[in-house]
């Protein structure tokens, strides 16, 4: 039998090939906080190599900060157009820093903006105010280029 991670690749790619939905890379995370409490999310795979499967987040999130309490975490992963469900059980660790920044740097514009301007898990009380942030930003971030 393949190693499980090369299986993973190979269900990954034809998941990639095969199918409609627009979201093919979503999985969920679940971490424990300092309660034993789990909290899951969705989040974009970016790859799954010898190591494992990687995925991007703010070091100042809620689950970033779960994780570098408690590094055990789960994965769940539906992938539909090849009829398999995915459940992992594991330790997530930080990625090289050179590698996070070359996933920062293929991020689309509108996304790398929305990194600077809100802190990711924080509350935004007023929609209005964010967005006409965000349009200022980006207007800013255009000119700057
Ligand atoms: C389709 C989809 C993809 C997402 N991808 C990411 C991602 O790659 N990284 C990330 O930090 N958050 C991603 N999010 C947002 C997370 O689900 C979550 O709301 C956010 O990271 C804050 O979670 P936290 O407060 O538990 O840290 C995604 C959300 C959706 C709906």
């Amino acid at each position: 039998m393949n190693h499980p991670l090369r299986h993973l690749q190979d269900l990954w790619s034809k998941a990639k090939q095969s199918g409609v939905l627009p979201h093919r890379n979503v999985i969920c995370i679940s971490t424990i906080d300092d309660q034993g409490f789990p909290h899951s999310r969705f989040v974009d795979l970016k790859e799954i190599n010898q190591e494992g499967l990687i995925f991007c987040t703010d070091l100042k999130s809620n689950k970033a900060k779960e994780i570098l309490n408690n590094p055990k975490v789960s994965l769940t992963i539906w992938w539909e157009h090849v009829a398999h469900q995915i459940r992992i059980q594991g330790f997530c660790s930080l990625i090289d820093p050179q590698l996070a920044d070359s996933y920062w740097e293929k991020r689309v514009h509108d996304a790398q903006v929305v990194s600077y301007i809100f802190d990711q898990s924080q509350e935004i009380e007023h929609s209005k105010p964010c967005n006409k942030n965000f349009l200022m930003k980006k207007v800013n971030m255009i000119v700057i280029i």
